[in-house]
């Protein structure tokens, strides 16, 4: 199996992001998240006129994987309008499959800035299975 590279990873979440549906804020914003066994999935994020019920990029592509019966991951690519991490509540969302996830994004002059999702969150929240 062909090994899917970063610089890929990050085009994916970037074409991702053309998808967007945020006609309130006009933020962009796209996700690729590679699991461990090589597929990729994406997501961009789904705002709404109620606009808590808006969903994030992360968590779009998150449960797109896991609902394709996939639960381990490697990576998480992030394009947005303007460089970001991924709030608090995707963070949690995928601390619950991959509590050591690689984060990465472009940073303001295009050059790539990793993460680890511990480092971004370091106190998840877990509960004993
Ligand atoms: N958003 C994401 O999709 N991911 C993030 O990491 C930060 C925020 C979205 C939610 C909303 O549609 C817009 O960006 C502004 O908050």
């Amino acid at each position: 199996m062909s090994r899917i590279s970063d610089s890929e990873l990050l085009e994916m979440a970037r074409k991702a992001a053309l998808r967007a549906y945020a006609p309130y804020s006009g933020f962009l914003v796209g996700a690729a998240i590679l699991s461990r066994d090589g597929q990729v999935f994406t997501g961009c994020n789904v705002e709404n006129a109620s606009f808590s019920l808006t969903t994030c990029a992360e968590r779009v592509s998150l449960f797109k994987a896991v609902s394709e019966g996939v639960q381990e991951f490697a990576v998480l690519a992030l394009w947005a309008s303007e460089p970001t991490w991924p709030c608090g509540a995707c963070l949690q969302c995928l601390a619950e499959f991959a509590p050591d996830l690689r984060i990465i994004r472009l940073g303001e002059q295009g050059e790539m800035e990793e993460r680890n999702l511990s480092g971004l969150l370091p106190s998840a929240f877990y509960l004993e299975r």
